[in-house]
């Protein structure tokens, strides 16, 4: 170890004491970020740091690209360009008891012959997924993962994070490492504390804060945000031999390159699996960081090759979730919502209360017999759990001695949206009218929820803002929005209001599978529409199909089919129908059943489309028999370029290749 003082003066440094120095404070900032065990104090490293500081700002030529400097942050980056995932980032099944785990477990001895495979359980951290791109050793290119295709382009924040190199230890030519960033909890409360005196929104939990940290243009906002990179896989290596085990890629190669894993790895058959999975989740409170459970993957590289993956998830992995979190809270209010179909739902207005890293305000207490079972009433302290993305309930009542002389809540008689009385079905209440404004918003809300066409940044709030002032009266109006007319709304700015214009814009072509679930029809979720579409093949047919038609088709049961000829019958609906096509929406047919028009082709999706997502492009692929693949080669015969395509589309120019806009790959369907 060499001190400040006994490096040359700043101004006799030659490259040569530049990178001495470069690399002493590379070595003492491992020992200190990623080994947690500093040999040196503060001051002694503060004075290398300056001295470092001094030299580039004197020989500006010496800078170089792995320089510490580059970790203060400061860089600013406006464009966040996309960044292509070869192979794709994909998400993992999950497991949400011991039983689905068990059928993982037996699925995996069945595929791979193997009568006790070994496992390796890792953290399944909670927050955002990265990749990060090392060339001979330097920190070349970081990205989110986007949807999985695609992601964002975050080096200039993701140089700040403490614990990632900007050069690795070992060097291999090439290295793909993905992983999590996260927010501890504690620096994520310190964060929100901040916030608050500022004046400024808090964060709902530490995963969005390190999402929202990440994604900024200023990194040394960043840096101060003090995330943290957990890698927990290698995509490629040039130059180095892979080990055998994923246990060694954490134990081993990630450390010899200068990461550290997340503790609370683990190595073992499926009984010790199981009493590991017991042991995390028991001392899950006590980490410094969120985690929703582990992940168990095949422990041999090989046998996870052989396994390999679905369009969605490996075959060889599982994340095997915690069971639903519990949070006590009072009940300020019980509010009345009329759903899409009618029915009343009562909802209890929380004292806001964190329950596992979300902050919970409202709560479903389902109908008026749960409501009456559990004798809820204003005032109550309350258990209430949420478990994965489902809204939470409340459970049960704390007795207080205050409980009984509280008041009963009343249920309505009449609907809180239009007034009008409400009917009592089974255990529902329901507000009958179909012109009711509660159920009308609710349907438009659900048709472009993520369950409908999904228009991403159409949240409810802005459904019903958008309804309240009349610029939408039903589902298809959002297809003739413009930005001058949802700019006036507070809380919406420039950018906000062309992000929900555009995104209105991107699904007007929209499978017809998508558009029939989007409906809302009772009986018609996304299965029964994939039948429904692919039995029809197109709006039209399907609407002259009458009752006894409609009950001929597999799986449709007379229920649905009289609530298909209803919908059908409805002169609102016929209208709204009509209004869809008016305003350019564009229904994609299947492809009839046993296509084959794309037999034996081999297609290659590459840019940002912009009618379709990636996902809806290969199955329109799949379902003429054809092939989707993630890279390029002789092999390929079709490449979809989208806005920003890159190397992909080069090398398919290099070869040759057929290149296909989005447009003449949607009129070759
Ligand atoms: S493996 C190849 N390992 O969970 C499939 N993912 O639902 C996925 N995640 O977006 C990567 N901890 O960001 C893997 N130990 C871990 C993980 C992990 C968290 C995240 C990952 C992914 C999501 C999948």
């Amino acid at each position: 170890m060499k001190s400040a003082e006994e490096y040359p003066v700043p101004e006799l440094f030659d490259r040569s004491s530049y990178r001495a120095l470069v690399e002493e404070i590379q070595f003492l900032a491992h020992q200190y970020y990623v080994l947690d065990s500093p040999l040196v104090d503060d001051a002694f490293y503060d004075d290398l740091f300056r001295l470092l500081q001094r030299v580039e700002s004197l020989h500006t030529d010496l800078r170089d690209q792995d320089s510490p400097l580059k970790k203060i942050g400061g860089e600013i980056s406006k464009d966040f360009s996309p960044v292509p995932h070869d192979p794709p980032m994909l998400s993992l099944d999950n497991a949400l008891s011991l039983e689905e785990f068990l059928v993982f477990d037996e699925r995996i001895r069945r595929e791979t012959g193997q009568s006790h495979p070994e496992y390796h359980a890792e953290p399944k951290y909670d927050g955002l997924a990265a990749e990060i791109l090392y060339l001979e050793g330097i920190l070349r290119k970081a990205s989110t993962r986007g949807d999985g295709f695609t992601g964002e382009d975050i080096t200039h924040t993701m140089r700040t994070v403490a614990n990632v190199p900007l050069s690795l230890r070992k060097k291999p030519g090439r290295l793909l490492i993905r992983g999590e960033v996260v927010m501890k909890k504690q620096d994520f409360l310190d964060l929100n504390a901040e916030l608050t005196e500022k004046g400024k929104k808090n964060f709902a939990n530490p995963r969005n804060a390190a999402a929202g940290s990440l994604r900024l243009q200023d990194s040394s906002v960043t840096r101060s945000r003090r995330l943290t990179f957990f890698p927990y896989s290698v995509t490629s290596i040039e130059g180095f031999t892979l080990p055998e085990l994923q246990s060694d890629i954490w134990n081993t190669l990630f450390p010899e390159l200068g990461f550290r894993p997340g503790e609370l790895s683990f190595r073992g058959g499926r009984e010790e699996v199981l009493k590991h999975y017991e042991a995390v989740e028991s001392s899950r409170s006590e980490l410094p960081f969120d985690i929703d459970g582990i992940v168990i993957k095949m422990n041999s590289l090989k046998t996870q090759q052989e396994l390999g993956t679905t369009t969605r998830s490996p075959k060889f992995a599982i994340a095997w979730k915690f069971a639903a979190r519990a949070g006590y809270t009072r009940i300020n209010s019980i509010v009345y919502q009329t759903g899409r179909t009618g029915v009343i739902t009562p909802v209890a207005n929380l004292e806001p209360v964190t329950i596992g890293g979300v902050v919970v305000s409202r709560a479903t207490l389902h109908n008026q017999s749960q409501m009456e079972k559990l004798d809820i009433r204003q005032g109550d302290t309350v258990e209430v759990i949420r478990s994965g993305d489902v809204i939470p309930r409340v459970v049960r009542v704390v007795p207080d001695e205050k409980h009984a002389s509280r008041e009963a809540p009343v249920f309505p008689t009449h609907c809180p949206s239009c007034g009008g009385p409400l009917v009592k079905e089974d255990i529902f209440v329901r507000c009958p009218n179909p012109d009711c404004s509660g159920r009308v918003v609710a349907q438009i809300q659900y048709f472009v929820s993520r369950d409908g066409i999904d228009v991403e940044t159409l949240g409810e709030e802005w459904v019903q803002k958008f309804y309240s002032a009349g610029i939408i009266s039903d589902a298809a109006d959002i297809f003739a929005l413009t930005k001058e007319q949802i700019l006036p709304f507070e809380k919406m700015g420039e950018k906000l209001a062309a992000k929900i214009i555009a995104s209105i814009h991107s699904r007007r072509s929209i499978p017809f599978a998508v558009f029939l679930r989007s409906l809302g029809i009772p009986g018609v979720g996304s299965h029964i529409a994939q039948i429904l579409s692919e039995n029809s093949g197109n709006l039209e047919t399907l609407l002259a199909m009458d009752e006894k038609e409609l009950t001929a088709i597999h799986e449709v049961g007379p229920a649905t089919a009289k609530a298909i000829a209803e919908f059908r019958d409805n002169p609102r609906n016929r209208n709204l129908l009509e209004k869809f096509r008016k305003y350019g929406v564009e229904l994609i047919s299947p492809a009839p059943k046993k296509d084959s028009s794309f037999s034996g082709k081999t297609f290659v999706f590459t840019g940002t489309l912009k009618k379709l997502s990636r996902t809806e492009a290969a199955e329109l692929v799949k379902e003429r028999s054809g092939r989707v693949s993630g890279s390029v080669s002789a092999k390929t015969d079709y490449v979809v370029a989208g806005e920003a395509a890159g190397s992909k589309l080069e090398k398919a120019e290099q070869l040759q290749l057929t290149i296909l806009t989005e447009e003449e790959f949607l009129s070759m369907l």
